[in-house]
């Protein structure tokens, strides 16, 4: 069983001929059989190159809040930048992006990237440099993008590889990393109070930053346990070290203000993207007026020729004004609740043990627990060769999540109650065949 129709097979190959493997990021790479071409997206589905149609709950790995190809964000754009793209000075889009930022957020301060993994980095610099310190902790499972540093026991990581609970291993989820550099990453299980506080009381004045996905957002949408984020701000209070939320994937998806706003914590620093621009390339770090002002022209530095350009701010502004007037996420929740729910009433009816985690706008499956996992080990526990035939036969019917269970189902504003209820039907006859 392939994925591919004939057309979708021969661009494939056209793809392989200049690409390596054909596909401009490794995630996209499903296999010579499985791996789509994508011709076009408008609302809440795309068209693969034979034309098949698929309810998209992928939306390029996040960025879809709104639809594919969302009208009112194509036009702002396709305004703006008929007055140029890039100016190499200040432009009042970026003033207006960064103003609404604030706003949404209770941040201070805002400086524009492109890429999440542009923000993580210079968050990253801007902790170390603001405390003197230079290691940092992260957590199993979590993904920080692409910067070498946060390279080590991702989702991408094998368990085995994480070394024992008590005395984790940093597991580089890439060749290509200089060795030394793993001496600066402390990677720890998501969820353990005491490991955190005993790490931290053991070595805090080496430690600049603890990063963390507020909710396991590249690990199947994990949760915090209660109490678990208040102690970690705690911790980071007590001992002078920046707390960043990497909010790339909860940013402007789980609440107007992010992961900070549903959980009622402010970090020190914040990392925006995906959301933000509806699928437009433009990201941000933000936070705290005496962190982010560590930035200092000469003195610590931040930049990139495309931050803050006309492409990403006016789709950013149009998101954004969006987000602010019209129910986007409350829509995006009910629609969301019901797939959660129907989700777990067929799979209660076929017998299978499972788990549904995360929030409505971004959940996750684990099949085959009879527990909700609660840090990326336990994850491990699901059945996951389960998971990916179920995908597969979703796709195959024309419904469309990611064929690992660790990314989660993203929904976007254009999916109506209809397209659930299709969903919903597909799954009941995907989930029969997939146990066949
Ligand atoms: C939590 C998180 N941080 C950072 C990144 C990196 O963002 P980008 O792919 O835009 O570089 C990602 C990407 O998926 C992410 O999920």
């Amino acid at each position: 069983m392939s994925l591919q129709g004939p057309k979708t097979n021969a661009l494939f190959d056209k793809a392989k001929a200049v690409i390596p493997y054909g596909v401009n990021s490794n995630f996209r790479y499903w296999g010579d059989d499985d791996t789509l071409v994508i011709t076009r997206g408008e609302g809440t589905y795309v068209w693969d190159a034979d034309g098949k149609r698929y309810i998209d709950y992928r939306l390029g790995f996040g960025p879809i809040i709104l639809g594919h190809g969302y009208p009112a964000v194509v036009k702002r754009v396709q305004e703006a930048i008929q007055g140029g793209t890039v100016f190499a000075w200040t432009t009042p889009y970026e003033i207006d992006l960064c103003e609404r930022i604030t706003r949404m957020c209770k941040v201070d301060k805002v400086r524009l990237t492109n890429t999440g993994t542009e923000a993580t980095m210079h968050a990253l610099r801007i902790a170390r440099a603001h405390t003197g310190r230079e290691k940092f902790i992260k957590f199993e499972g979590q993904y920080h993008g692409m910067a070498d540093y946060f390279m080590f026991s991702t989702a991408s990581s094998s368990p085995k590889s994480l070394g024992s609970k008590r005395s984790p291993i940093n597991s580089p989820a890439t060749s290509g990393i200089p060795k030394g550099i793993t001496q600066y990453v402390i990677n720890l299980p998501f969820n353990d109070s005491e490991r955190l506080e005993e790490t931290i009381e053991g070595q805090w004045g080496d430690i600049a930053a603890v990063f963390v996905e507020p909710m396991l957002g590249n690990a199947a949408s994990i949760m915090p346990l209660p109490g678990y984020l208040e102690k970690v701000r705690e911790l980071c209070d007590k001992y002078g070290i920046v707390l960043v939320f990497d909010e790339v994937k909860t940013g402007f998806r789980i609440a107007n203000g992010g992961a900070q706003e549903y959980f009622n914590i402010q970090a020190d620093l914040v990392t925006y993207a995906k959301a933000m621009g509806n699928g437009f390339p433009i990201a941000a770090i933000a936070g705290k007026e005496d962190v982010m002002m560590t930035i200092q022209p000469g003195a610590m530095a931040h930049g990139g020729t495309y931050s803050g350009n006309v492409v990403g701010t006016a789709a950013g502004i149009a998101t954004l004004e969006i987000l602010e007037k019209e129910p986007i996420i409350e829509t995006i929740n009910k629609r969301g609740e019901a797939l959660m729910t129907g989700f777990g009433e067929i799979l209660d009816e076929a017998g299978i043990p499972h788990a549904v985690t995360g929030v409505p706008s971004m959940f996750g499956l684990v099949l085959g627990v009879d527990q909700e996992p609660h840090d990326f080990r336990e994850y491990f526990k699901g059945d996951g060769e389960l998971y990916e035939n179920l995908a597969l036969q979703l796709i195959q019917r024309g419904v469309q999540p990611d064929g690992d269970a660790r990314e989660p189902w993203f929904l976007c504003y254009a999916l109506s109650e209809e397209d659930v209820n299709e969903t919903l039907n597909i799954f009941n006859d995907s989930l029969k065949a997939a146990k066949a």
